[in-house]
Protein backbone atom coordinates (compact mmCIF):
# COMPACT_ATOMS: atom_id res chain seq x y z
CA UNK A 1 0.00 0.00 0.00
CA UNK A 2 1.43 3.72 -0.87
CA UNK A 3 -0.29 6.38 1.23
CA UNK A 4 0.62 10.29 1.64
CA UNK A 5 0.42 10.85 5.73
CA UNK A 6 0.73 14.16 6.66
CA UNK A 7 2.41 14.76 10.58
CA UNK A 8 1.25 17.17 13.17
CA UNK A 9 4.09 17.02 15.46
CA UNK A 10 2.52 19.65 18.16
CA UNK A 11 4.04 21.27 21.18
CA UNK A 12 5.74 20.01 24.40
CA UNK A 13 6.00 16.42 24.20
CA UNK A 14 4.29 15.93 20.97
CA UNK A 15 7.70 15.94 18.56
CA UNK A 16 9.58 13.36 20.91
CA UNK A 17 6.09 11.12 21.12
CA UNK A 18 5.44 10.96 17.52
CA UNK A 19 8.92 10.07 16.95
CA UNK A 20 8.25 7.03 18.15
CA UNK A 21 4.90 6.95 16.66
CA UNK A 22 6.88 7.10 13.41
CA UNK A 23 9.47 4.56 14.58
CA UNK A 24 6.36 2.27 14.61
CA UNK A 25 4.96 2.93 11.55
CA UNK A 26 8.04 2.53 9.50
CA UNK A 27 8.88 -0.08 10.85
CA UNK A 28 5.41 -1.97 10.54
CA UNK A 29 5.92 -0.63 6.50
CA UNK A 30 9.04 -2.59 6.53
CA UNK A 31 8.18 -5.64 7.83
CA UNK A 32 4.44 -5.84 5.29
CA UNK A 33 5.48 -3.98 2.29
CA UNK A 34 3.84 -0.54 2.94
CA UNK A 35 5.30 2.91 1.38
CA UNK A 36 4.52 5.68 3.63
CA UNK A 37 5.88 9.38 2.35
CA UNK A 38 5.19 11.84 5.28
CA UNK A 39 4.97 15.43 4.98
CA UNK A 40 5.49 17.44 8.07
CA UNK A 41 3.69 20.49 8.62
CA UNK A 42 3.36 23.26 11.52
CA UNK A 43 0.32 22.80 14.18
CA UNK A 44 -0.25 24.52 17.37
CA UNK A 45 1.31 27.15 19.72
CA UNK A 46 4.30 27.22 17.87
CA UNK A 47 2.99 27.35 14.93
CA UNK A 48 0.91 30.33 16.16
CA UNK A 49 4.19 32.13 16.70
CA UNK A 50 6.33 31.18 13.60
CA UNK A 51 3.40 30.98 10.76
CA UNK A 52 0.80 33.20 12.76
CA UNK A 53 -1.78 30.80 12.43
CA UNK A 54 -1.87 27.51 14.96
CA UNK A 55 -3.45 25.79 11.44
CA UNK A 56 -1.52 27.85 8.84
CA UNK A 57 -2.95 27.22 5.58
CA UNK A 58 0.28 25.41 4.42
CA UNK A 59 -0.61 22.86 6.98
CA UNK A 60 -4.51 22.53 5.53
CA UNK A 61 -3.46 21.77 2.16
CA UNK A 62 -0.94 19.26 3.13
CA UNK A 63 -3.62 17.51 5.02
CA UNK A 64 -5.73 17.76 2.42
CA UNK A 65 -3.38 16.09 0.21
CA UNK A 66 -2.96 13.46 2.88
CA UNK A 67 -4.69 10.24 3.08
CA UNK A 68 -4.37 10.90 6.68
CA UNK A 69 -3.17 12.87 9.43
CA UNK A 70 -1.05 11.78 12.70
CA UNK A 71 -1.21 14.46 14.97
CA UNK A 72 0.40 15.26 18.56
CA UNK A 73 -0.60 17.28 21.29
CA UNK A 74 -0.85 20.96 21.21
CA UNK A 75 -0.63 23.70 23.61
CA UNK A 76 2.27 25.50 25.81
CA UNK A 77 2.88 26.62 29.58
CA UNK A 78 0.56 28.45 30.86
CA UNK A 79 2.48 32.10 31.17
CA UNK A 80 3.12 31.24 27.08
CA UNK A 81 -0.67 30.58 25.97
CA UNK A 82 -1.18 34.06 27.61
CA UNK A 83 0.52 35.32 24.65
CA UNK A 84 -2.00 34.20 22.18
CA UNK A 85 -5.40 35.84 21.68
CA UNK A 86 -8.02 32.99 22.57
CA UNK A 87 -9.54 32.30 19.59
CA UNK A 88 -6.25 31.62 18.33
CA UNK A 89 -5.13 29.21 20.53
CA UNK A 90 -4.59 25.62 19.91
CA UNK A 91 -7.94 24.11 20.90
CA UNK A 92 -10.48 26.90 19.12
CA UNK A 93 -7.42 27.96 16.40
CA UNK A 94 -6.40 24.46 15.36
CA UNK A 95 -7.78 21.49 17.20
CA UNK A 96 -11.87 22.17 16.68
CA UNK A 97 -10.99 24.04 13.20
CA UNK A 98 -9.27 20.32 12.46
CA UNK A 99 -12.26 18.23 13.59
CA UNK A 100 -14.72 20.71 11.75
CA UNK A 101 -12.44 20.28 8.35
CA UNK A 102 -12.72 16.93 8.06
CA UNK A 103 -16.15 15.75 10.11
CA UNK A 104 -14.22 13.79 12.12
CA UNK A 105 -17.73 12.52 14.07
CA UNK A 106 -16.51 9.41 15.54
CA UNK A 107 -13.59 9.28 18.29
CA UNK A 108 -12.48 5.99 19.12
CA UNK A 109 -11.15 5.90 22.91
CA UNK A 110 -10.06 2.12 24.50
CA UNK A 111 -9.43 2.04 27.50
CA UNK A 112 -7.60 -1.49 27.97
CA UNK A 113 -6.07 -2.71 31.38
CA UNK A 114 -5.26 -6.63 31.41
CA UNK A 115 -5.50 -8.24 34.83
CA UNK A 116 -1.71 -8.61 34.67
CA UNK A 117 -1.16 -4.94 34.37
CA UNK A 118 -3.92 -3.97 37.63
CA UNK A 119 -1.12 -2.70 39.27
CA UNK A 120 -0.82 0.28 37.15
CA UNK A 121 -4.72 1.30 38.36
CA UNK A 122 -4.50 3.70 41.38
CA UNK A 123 -7.62 0.96 42.29
CA UNK A 124 -7.17 -1.89 44.36
CA UNK A 125 -6.48 -5.05 41.95
CA UNK A 126 -9.88 -6.90 43.21
CA UNK A 127 -11.76 -3.71 41.39
CA UNK A 128 -9.92 -3.80 37.94
CA UNK A 129 -10.62 -7.82 38.35
CA UNK A 130 -10.38 -9.77 35.17
CA UNK A 131 -9.18 -6.63 33.42
CA UNK A 132 -10.78 -4.08 31.41
CA UNK A 133 -11.86 -3.34 27.89
CA UNK A 134 -13.93 -0.47 27.21
CA UNK A 135 -14.25 1.22 23.52
CA UNK A 136 -15.53 4.55 24.60
CA UNK A 137 -17.04 6.17 21.58
CA UNK A 138 -17.06 10.06 22.07
CA UNK A 139 -19.07 12.21 19.32
CA UNK A 140 -16.88 14.83 18.29
CA UNK A 141 -18.46 17.71 16.33
CA UNK A 142 -21.58 18.45 17.98
CA UNK A 143 -23.05 19.57 20.85
CA UNK A 144 -21.78 22.72 23.31
CA UNK A 145 -18.17 22.51 21.87
CA UNK A 146 -19.24 23.87 17.94
CA UNK A 147 -22.29 25.89 19.40
CA UNK A 148 -22.74 29.27 19.21
CA UNK A 149 -20.96 31.47 22.04
CA UNK A 150 -21.20 34.63 23.71
CA UNK A 151 -18.66 36.26 26.18
CA UNK A 152 -16.19 39.81 27.00
CA UNK A 153 -17.52 43.07 26.46
CA UNK A 154 -19.94 42.26 23.15
CA UNK A 155 -22.41 41.31 25.78
CA UNK A 156 -22.45 44.91 27.27
CA UNK A 157 -23.39 43.01 31.07
CA UNK A 158 -21.75 39.99 33.12
CA UNK A 159 -22.84 36.88 31.08
CA UNK A 160 -21.94 34.40 28.55
CA UNK A 161 -23.30 31.44 26.73
CA UNK A 162 -22.46 28.07 24.70
CA UNK A 163 -25.37 26.69 22.55
CA UNK A 164 -25.51 22.88 22.51
CA UNK A 165 -27.45 21.41 19.66
CA UNK A 166 -27.62 18.32 18.09
CA UNK A 167 -29.66 16.93 15.05
CA UNK A 168 -31.17 13.78 13.89
CA UNK A 169 -28.32 12.67 11.45
CA UNK A 170 -25.68 13.77 14.14
CA UNK A 171 -26.33 11.71 16.64
CA UNK A 172 -27.78 9.08 14.10
CA UNK A 173 -24.17 8.65 12.81
CA UNK A 174 -22.49 8.07 16.23
CA UNK A 175 -25.14 5.74 17.28
CA UNK A 176 -24.59 3.35 14.60
CA UNK A 177 -20.63 3.52 14.54
CA UNK A 178 -21.40 2.33 18.18
CA UNK A 179 -23.86 -0.39 17.44
CA UNK A 180 -21.64 -1.37 14.66
CA UNK A 181 -18.51 -1.76 16.42
CA UNK A 182 -20.61 -3.06 19.71
CA UNK A 183 -22.27 -6.13 17.01
CA UNK A 184 -18.37 -7.10 15.94
CA UNK A 185 -17.27 -7.57 19.54
CA UNK A 186 -20.54 -9.26 20.29
CA UNK A 187 -20.58 -7.02 23.18
CA UNK A 188 -22.53 -4.47 25.64
CA UNK A 189 -22.95 -1.20 24.67
CA UNK A 190 -23.96 1.25 27.40
CA UNK A 191 -25.53 4.76 25.94
CA UNK A 192 -24.23 7.35 28.51
CA UNK A 193 -26.44 10.76 28.62
CA UNK A 194 -28.08 13.43 31.20
CA UNK A 195 -31.88 13.16 29.95
CA UNK A 196 -33.30 13.68 33.74
CA UNK A 197 -31.81 17.74 33.02
CA UNK A 198 -30.61 18.15 28.94
CA UNK A 199 -33.36 18.12 26.51
CA UNK A 200 -30.31 17.40 24.34
CA UNK A 201 -29.68 14.19 26.30
CA UNK A 202 -33.29 13.43 25.81
CA UNK A 203 -33.62 13.65 21.52
CA UNK A 204 -29.79 11.83 21.80
CA UNK A 205 -31.80 8.90 23.77
CA UNK A 206 -34.93 9.03 20.95
CA UNK A 207 -32.67 8.34 18.26
CA UNK A 208 -30.01 6.15 19.98
CA UNK A 209 -33.30 3.82 20.54
CA UNK A 210 -34.70 4.03 17.10
CA UNK A 211 -31.43 3.13 15.75
CA UNK A 212 -31.47 0.35 18.34
CA UNK A 213 -34.24 -1.18 16.50
CA UNK A 214 -31.87 -2.06 14.07
CA UNK A 215 -29.44 -4.00 16.30
CA UNK A 216 -31.54 -5.98 18.34
CA UNK A 217 -28.60 -8.80 18.80
CA UNK A 218 -26.76 -6.09 20.71
CA UNK A 219 -26.94 -6.01 24.71
CA UNK A 220 -27.91 -2.44 25.51
CA UNK A 221 -28.18 -0.36 28.45
CA UNK A 222 -28.11 3.06 29.21
CA UNK A 223 -26.66 5.54 32.26
CA UNK A 224 -26.92 9.11 33.41
CA UNK A 225 -23.51 10.35 33.00
CA UNK A 226 -23.01 11.09 37.10
CA UNK A 227 -23.87 7.69 37.77
CA UNK A 228 -21.31 6.74 34.84
CA UNK A 229 -18.46 8.49 36.67
CA UNK A 230 -19.31 6.94 39.98
CA UNK A 231 -19.80 3.35 38.50
CA UNK A 232 -16.58 3.54 36.24
CA UNK A 233 -14.57 4.31 39.78
CA UNK A 234 -16.71 1.54 41.76
CA UNK A 235 -16.80 -1.31 39.20
CA UNK A 236 -15.21 -0.33 35.85
CA UNK A 237 -15.23 -4.12 34.26
CA UNK A 238 -18.92 -3.74 34.43
CA UNK A 239 -18.61 -1.29 30.67
CA UNK A 240 -16.17 -4.00 29.04
CA UNK A 241 -17.70 -3.80 25.04
CA UNK A 242 -18.95 -0.42 23.76
CA UNK A 243 -19.78 3.11 25.67
CA UNK A 244 -21.66 5.66 23.60
CA UNK A 245 -21.26 9.38 24.80
CA UNK A 246 -22.12 12.44 23.34
CA UNK A 247 -19.10 15.58 22.72
CA UNK A 248 -18.61 16.87 26.17
CA UNK A 249 -19.14 14.41 28.66
CA UNK A 250 -16.89 11.94 26.58
CA UNK A 251 -14.31 14.49 27.15
CA UNK A 252 -14.79 14.17 30.64
CA UNK A 253 -15.33 10.44 31.03
CA UNK A 254 -12.46 9.71 29.11
CA UNK A 255 -9.86 11.51 31.24
CA UNK A 256 -11.29 9.93 34.24
CA UNK A 257 -10.80 6.36 32.28
CA UNK A 258 -7.14 7.64 32.26
CA UNK A 259 -7.31 7.85 35.76
CA UNK A 260 -8.82 4.59 36.34
CA UNK A 261 -5.76 3.17 34.28
CA UNK A 262 -3.03 5.14 36.14
CA UNK A 263 -2.00 7.49 33.09
CA UNK A 264 -3.51 9.39 30.00
CA UNK A 265 -0.08 8.31 28.54
CA UNK A 266 -2.07 5.51 28.29
CA UNK A 267 -4.95 6.82 25.89
CA UNK A 268 -4.59 6.33 22.20
CA UNK A 269 -7.28 7.74 20.55
CA UNK A 270 -8.71 8.41 16.64
CA UNK A 271 -11.19 10.95 15.33
CA UNK A 272 -13.01 9.82 11.71
CA UNK A 273 -14.75 11.36 9.07
CA UNK A 274 -16.73 9.99 6.71
CA UNK A 275 -13.40 10.66 4.18
CA UNK A 276 -10.67 10.78 6.36
CA UNK A 277 -9.55 10.90 9.90
CA UNK A 278 -7.00 11.54 12.15
CA UNK A 279 -5.47 10.04 15.22
CA UNK A 280 -3.38 11.65 17.71
CA UNK A 281 -3.24 10.73 21.74
CA UNK A 282 -5.92 11.86 24.08
CA UNK A 283 -4.00 13.71 26.54
CA UNK A 284 -1.86 17.21 26.45
CA UNK A 285 0.91 18.09 25.52
CA UNK A 286 2.68 18.23 29.47
CA UNK A 287 5.02 21.24 28.79
CA UNK A 288 6.50 20.39 32.29
CA UNK A 289 8.07 17.52 31.19
CA UNK A 290 8.81 18.80 27.25
CA UNK A 291 12.43 17.69 25.43
CA UNK A 292 13.14 15.07 28.77
CA UNK A 293 12.66 11.78 27.22
CA UNK A 294 10.37 10.42 29.72
CA UNK A 295 7.16 10.71 28.29
CA UNK A 296 4.73 7.91 27.61
CA UNK A 297 4.69 7.31 23.93
CA UNK A 298 2.33 4.32 24.75
CA UNK A 299 -1.06 6.87 23.65
CA UNK A 300 1.07 7.76 20.33
CA UNK A 301 2.22 4.50 19.50
CA UNK A 302 -1.41 2.97 20.45
CA UNK A 303 -2.59 6.18 18.14
CA UNK A 304 -0.51 4.83 15.06
CA UNK A 305 -1.97 1.34 15.63
CA UNK A 306 -5.31 3.14 15.07
CA UNK A 307 -4.17 4.73 11.80
CA UNK A 308 -3.38 1.31 10.64
CA UNK A 309 -7.41 0.24 11.76
CA UNK A 310 -9.60 3.05 11.42
CA UNK A 311 -7.79 5.11 8.45
CA UNK A 312 -6.35 2.41 6.58
CA UNK A 313 -8.26 -0.86 7.30
CA UNK A 314 -5.16 -2.87 7.99
CA UNK A 315 -6.47 -4.33 10.87
CA UNK A 316 -3.48 -6.91 11.09
CA UNK A 317 -0.97 -4.26 10.91
CA UNK A 318 -3.38 -2.62 13.56
CA UNK A 319 -2.72 -5.84 16.14
CA UNK A 320 0.61 -6.14 16.03
CA UNK A 321 1.26 -2.95 17.01
CA UNK A 322 -1.34 -3.70 20.53
CA UNK A 323 -0.06 -6.87 20.86
CA UNK A 324 4.05 -5.54 20.95
CA UNK A 325 2.70 -2.68 23.20
CA UNK A 326 1.32 -4.78 25.98
CA UNK A 327 4.13 -7.21 25.33
CA UNK A 328 6.48 -4.40 26.70
CA UNK A 329 4.31 -3.48 29.70
CA UNK A 330 3.67 -7.78 30.52
CA UNK A 331 7.37 -8.00 30.63
CA UNK A 332 7.51 -5.70 33.78
CA UNK A 333 8.86 -2.22 31.70
CA UNK A 334 7.39 1.07 32.05
CA UNK A 335 7.76 4.76 31.66
CA UNK A 336 8.49 7.12 35.05
CA UNK A 337 4.78 7.88 35.44
CA UNK A 338 3.41 4.36 35.26
CA UNK A 339 6.18 2.62 37.39
CA UNK A 340 5.57 1.96 41.04
CA UNK A 341 6.73 -1.05 43.42
CA UNK A 342 6.36 -3.55 40.77
CA UNK A 343 8.77 -2.06 38.36
CA UNK A 344 12.34 -2.82 39.01
CA UNK A 345 14.58 -0.07 38.84
CA UNK A 346 16.32 -1.12 35.34
CA UNK A 347 12.83 -1.36 33.71
CA UNK A 348 12.00 2.17 33.54
CA UNK A 349 12.26 3.19 30.02
CA UNK A 350 12.72 6.27 28.27
CA UNK A 351 10.79 7.48 25.70
CA UNK A 352 12.89 6.51 23.02
CA UNK A 353 13.72 3.15 25.07
CA UNK A 354 10.03 2.33 24.92
CA UNK A 355 9.66 2.89 21.15
CA UNK A 356 12.85 0.97 20.17
CA UNK A 357 11.60 -1.71 22.83
CA UNK A 358 7.87 -1.97 20.35
CA UNK A 359 9.99 -2.24 17.22
CA UNK A 360 12.38 -4.50 18.24
CA UNK A 361 9.10 -6.82 19.41
CA UNK A 362 7.76 -6.18 16.07
CA UNK A 363 11.31 -7.18 14.26
CA UNK A 364 11.07 -10.45 16.64
CA UNK A 365 7.36 -11.76 15.85
C1 LIG B 1 -9.47 16.14 23.95
C2 LIG B 1 -9.02 17.50 24.37
C3 LIG B 1 -9.71 18.54 23.49
C4 LIG B 1 -11.21 18.39 23.69
C5 LIG B 1 -9.28 19.99 23.74
C6 LIG B 1 -7.79 20.16 23.71
C7 LIG B 1 -9.95 20.92 22.78
O1 LIG B 1 -9.27 17.72 25.72
O2 LIG B 1 -9.24 15.78 22.78
O3 LIG B 1 -10.04 15.42 24.77
O4 LIG B 1 -11.75 18.96 24.65
O5 LIG B 1 -11.82 17.68 22.89
MN1 LIG C 1 -10.06 16.01 26.76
Amino acid sequence: MKKNIAVLEGDGIGPEIVKEGLKVLHSIANKYGHQFSIHHAPFGAAAYFSHGSPFPEETKAICDEADAIVKGPVGLAVEEMKKIPQECRPELGAILPLRQRYDTFANYRPVRLPKSLAHFSPLREEIIGEGIDILMIRELVGGIYFGAKTEGPATGMQYAHDDCTYTDQQVRRIAEVAFEEARQRKALLTNVHKANVLATSRFWNEVVEDVRGQYEDVRYSSMLVDNAAFQLVKNPSQFNGVMLLENMQGDILTDQAGGVLGSLGLMPSACIGTEKGYVEPAHGSAPDIAGQNKANPYSMIGSIAFLFEKCLSLPRESEEIWRALFTVLERGYATIELAGARTASDRILSTSDFGDMVVSIIEEE
